[in-house]
């Protein structure tokens, strides 16, 4: 029996040893020392020894039990550690790796544009004045001199919403919005930047939504050499010094006289495919406040003048940028957008 408990001892002992793992060792511990485990089965013949050995056999068997259950538990210990260092091998960060770089967005053109000529007309005294995109017929139309039935209504097809309200078609009702406001004290010097919408079909050179910046000056002796003044400032800063702008005549039915500017192409008054050929392009629509759009906003026509001008952001980004379908702006492809990036 003492034989049969050594052999016992040492083949726990070895497979103890040898486990891989913690389910392993696990299965030994149960069949060594379970109570149906081959140790009980041995003493189970304690039965025939004499009464000196059994004390003995007993002991002998509690010292393997001990020894097997010891070796289990060293063994156990050192293979909790082993997958400690495994993880922790696994997780160890390489922090001279390079890191992985964050996407971050970009201007979009449109506002850059925007932005860049608010600056410009901040830097001359102009203040930023918004108004709602969702407009009453009022103010679109009516306030400027534009009254219900008017035939250049055709000129800016419009959304309706009801009969009543709108989608502006430009962004002159806020200059009528904020004439109001200033209830007949000029001076007001304001833009106003912002979404319009027309009914259009979308092709390369038109939209049914785009932006618009409205420019309006109102004071005593305001005159249209003001005007042809500060557009030229605003041409040469956007463009470059050497540009030129000519004004032609046009009408608007909410400025009189009215004029159409445009300036030199940047092809140096060669022609080329951008100007057709002419050496100019169209940039803004302009002209000196009709009195009836004065009268109705709350100022004295006879006290106060002013010139405002209308032009489009898209347009002058399209000529900036070398852009050829204003659909570009719409559609918002970061392939497109990610051109604008100014940093990688
Ligand atoms: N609102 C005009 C348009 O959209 C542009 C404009 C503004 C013309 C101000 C003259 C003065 O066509």
């Amino acid at each position: 029996m003492e034989q049969q408990l050594k052999e016992l001892q040492t083949e726990a002992l070895a497979k103890a040893e040898a486990a891989e793992d913690l389910k392993q060792l696990n299965d030994i511990r149960v069949a060594y020392l379970g109570k149906k485990g081959p140790i009980t089965e041995v003493l189970k013949g304690m039965g025939k020894l004499s009464a000196e050995e059994r004390p003995k056999m007993g002991a002998l068997a509690n010292e393997v039990r001990a020894a097997v259950a010891s070796a289990i538990e060293t063994k156990q210990t050192a293979l909790e550690q082993q997958a400690i260092k495994k993880q922790l091998e696994k997780e160890t960060i390489d922090v001279t790796l390079p890191g992985r770089p964050v996407k971050s967005g970009n201007q979009h053109p449109l506002t850059k544009v925007v932005e860049e000529i608010e600056d410009l007309f901040i830097s001359m005294g102009y203040s930023i004045a918004e108004g709602p995109e969702v407009e009453t017929d009022y103010y679109n139309f009516e306030a400027l001199n534009l009254p219900k039935g008017h035939p250049a209504r055709d000129m800016q097809d419009s959304f309706y919403i009801t009969e009543d309200i709108l989608l502006r078609t430009h962004t002159s009702p806020v200059q009528a919005r904020t004439m109001e406001k200033y209830q007949g004290q000029g001076p007001v010097k304001i833009i106003c930047p912002g979404k319009v919408y027309r009914r259009d079909n979308d092709d390369a050179t038109h939209s049914h939504q785009f932006t618009q910046i409205e420019g309006l000056v109102v004071d005593e002796n305001i005159s249209m050499g003001d005007l042809k003044g500060t557009l030229e400032v605003f041409a040469k800063r956007l463009f470059g010094e050497d540009r030129e702008i000519r004004l032609r005549p046009s009408f608007f039915p909410f400025t009189e006289p009215s004029v159409e500017v445009d300036v030199t192409c940047m092809c140096g008054g060669e022609g080329c495919r951008i100007c057709k050929h002419t050496g100019w392009i169209e940039i803004l629509g302009a002209g000196m406040v009709h009195p009836n759009v004065l009268e109705m906003a709350g100022f004295d026509s006879k006290k106060y003048t002013g010139f405002a001008f209308g032009m489009g952001p898209d347009r002058i980004a399209m000529l900036k940028y070398g852009i050829d379908d204003i659909r570009h702006f719409y559609t918002n492809d970061v392939r497109f957008l990610t051109q604008f990036a100014e940093h990688e």
